[in-house]
């Protein structure tokens, strides 16, 4: 079998693959002499520098396994590549301990105008009175993220004698107990902290979710690190905080386009900046390599991958029974997750009638793995959703019972937060999953695309200004179910409707006479 590494990889990593497979290095491939070339490979090996594209994958006929030597896989069409059968798989720890310390590094560097220093001593100056620094002991240090790398950060700037605040929706009290951090908004955040370091991936809900109001919120001596993902705080907005003076500095190991020569980022004085640099040690680079060789030549040798993104694990016999149920449990926790917001204590998932009596376990792992995608994205696949719920202090109970009583089988989720929960039953008709009630009210839904569930109170004029709300505002209803109540009473609404829903548009269906609350899901 041929394996293509089309990005530098690790010496370790190769001699790995060299063992068992015929290993091409082919770095800087355009994306059409990788087309050209894919369709001889049974494995691809990136870091960040291929970008793997539809094109790409649809051309890769051999293809069983792409392995990123990395966490981040941005540059992966992970979507073509489920669909073609190809597994693919990161190596989200290897390189966690290197973008901490380079935080660190970056952090404290910008603190004493390192960068800036070592530059004017080399232009032959002595500048000391210019490079005035402060000192990190004693301050205040916000993560937002507070994932892996976040962690690792938070207890390295403990060792600095720094107070940790952080802004992790997907946190509990308790892991943020355990790390000694306390838990406060973004807004909290910025108005509160010293330095600023980010954490997260970069999806829709953090894409700038430091931008120009929260710049607005800082205190002039704030400085702000980025070695997550560019975009995360908005260049726009760091750019003009920056030159104004609004914060002191800024220190960015990651960009929105890379390389970064048309930022205006790059202009400024008070930003130091590294060329994506966070993974940059031997270190990092040989854990990488060898993870993600480890798991090209199980794969390939009819094994499992340890950190499949894309994949269950479980035996195809298996799958192919389970597998409408795997993907109705993922769905409706994904559903539920969304309804409760934030912060999962608990997930309960309870089996009926005849699936109870099968080996549910890939089902509840597919239900934890749908909750936990709502905040950590690609992240988290089957394997390793356990044992991410669990680092989080996210227990789950699974419960069974042999009797169903409309249908032959049915599965329950409840997530639960203190008092809080949201629940959803569903059920699977030949190999088809829909949702049979939501927090014990009745309907009927496939569960898919875009859902509105408004809780609202039973009388007249509410469903009708809600339908018109939406009508106004471009969003077309494909389906709508309305649950039972007695007039007066609380009943709910599923909207199945064509689009995505902004905030605003919800926000005036939340003011309508009547509704009590309107969430959008994505599925
Ligand atoms: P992780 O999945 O372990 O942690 C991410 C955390 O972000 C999670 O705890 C999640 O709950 C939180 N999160 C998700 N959505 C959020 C939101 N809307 N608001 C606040 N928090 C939210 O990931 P990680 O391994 O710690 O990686 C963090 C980031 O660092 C990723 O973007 C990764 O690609 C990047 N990274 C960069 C480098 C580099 O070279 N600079 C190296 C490694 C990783
Ligand atoms: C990652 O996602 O692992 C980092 O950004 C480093 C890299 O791209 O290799």
């Amino acid at each position: 079998m041929k394996v293509l590494v089309s990005d530098p990889l690790s010496e370790q990593g190769l001699a790995k693959l060299n063992q068992h497979f015929t290993v091409d290095v082919l770095t800087g491939l355009s994306e059409e002499e990788l087309v050209d070339k894919i369709p001889d490979y049974e494995a691809l090996v990136i870091r960040s520098g291929t970008q793997v594209t539809r094109k790409v994958i649809e051309a890769a006929d051999k293809m069983k396994i792409i392995g990123r030597a990395g966490v981040g896989v941005d540059n992966v069409d992970v979507e073509a590549a489920t669909e073609k059968g190809i597994i693919v798989v990161n190596a989200p720890e290897g390189n966690m301990l290197s973008a901490a310390e380079h935080t660190v590094a970056m952090m404290l560097a910008l603190s004493r105008n390192i960068p800036q220093a070592n530059s004017s001593l080399k232009s032959k100056k002595w500048e000391r009175k210019k490079f005035m620094g402060v000192e990190v002991n004693g301050k205040v240090l916000g993560v937002i993220g507070l994932g892996r790398i976040g962690a690792e950060v938070a207890k390295r700037a403990q060792g600095l004698e720094m107070d940790i605040l952080a802004y992790d929706p997907f946190i509990s009290e308790e892991r943020a107990k355990e790390l000694g951090v306390k838990l406060r908004t973004v807004q909290e955040i910025a108005k509160e902290s010293d330095f600023i370091t980010v954490h997260t991936p970069l999806t829709k809900e953090t894409r700038n979710i430091v931008d120009k109001a929260e710049f607005d919120l800082m205190k002039s001596n704030a400085r702000i690190v980025n070695c997550a993902r560019g975009g995360i705080i908005s260049e726009e907005a760091l750019a003009e905080a920056l030159q104004s003076g609004k914060i002191a500095g800024a220190a960015v190991d990651v960009f929105v386009n890379e390389p970064p020569f048309e930022s205006p980022l790059l202009d400024c004085d008070n930003l130091i900046a590294t060329p994506h640099l966070g993974a940059s040690t031997e270190e990092a680079q040989i854990n990488v390599a060898v993870s993600v060789a480890e798991e090209v030549i199980s794969v390939l040798n009819g094994g499992t991958a340890k950190n499949a993104i894309n994949i269950p694990s479980v035996k195809p016999e298996i799958m192919t029974m389970l597998a409408p149920y795997i993907q109705l449990a993922e769905t409706m926790s994904k559903a539920c997750a969304q309804l409760l917001g934030k912060n999962y204590e608990r997930l309960e998932i309870s089996y009926h009638g005849e699936i109870a009596e099968k080996d549910t376990r890939p089902i509840t792992v597919a239900a934890l793995k749908g909750m936990l995608q709502v905040a950590l994205g690609s992240a988290v696949n089957y394997v390793n959703a356990a044992s991410l719920a669990k680092s989080r202090k996210v227990g789950v109970i699974e419960s069974k019972s042999e009797t169903s009583e409309e249908y032959a089988s049915t599965i329950s989720i409840k997530i639960i937060r203190g008092n809080e929960s949201e629940s959803i039953t569903g059920t699977v008709i030949g190999n088809s999953g829909k949702i049979i009630s939501i927090n014990n009210e009745h309907v009927d839904i496939v569960p898919s695309g875009y859902i509105i569930v408004a809780k609202h109170v039973n009388k007249p004029n509410v469903i009708g200004p809600c339908c018109i709300v939406l009508g106004e505002n471009g969003i077309n209803i494909s389906g709508m179910q309305v649950g039972r109540a007695e007039i007066g009473g609380t009943t709910m609404m599923a909207l199945n409707v064509d689009s995505e829903v902004p905030e605003p548009i919800l926000k005036e269906m939340r003011s309508v006479e009547g509704i009590i609350d309107a969430k959008l899901i994505k599925l």
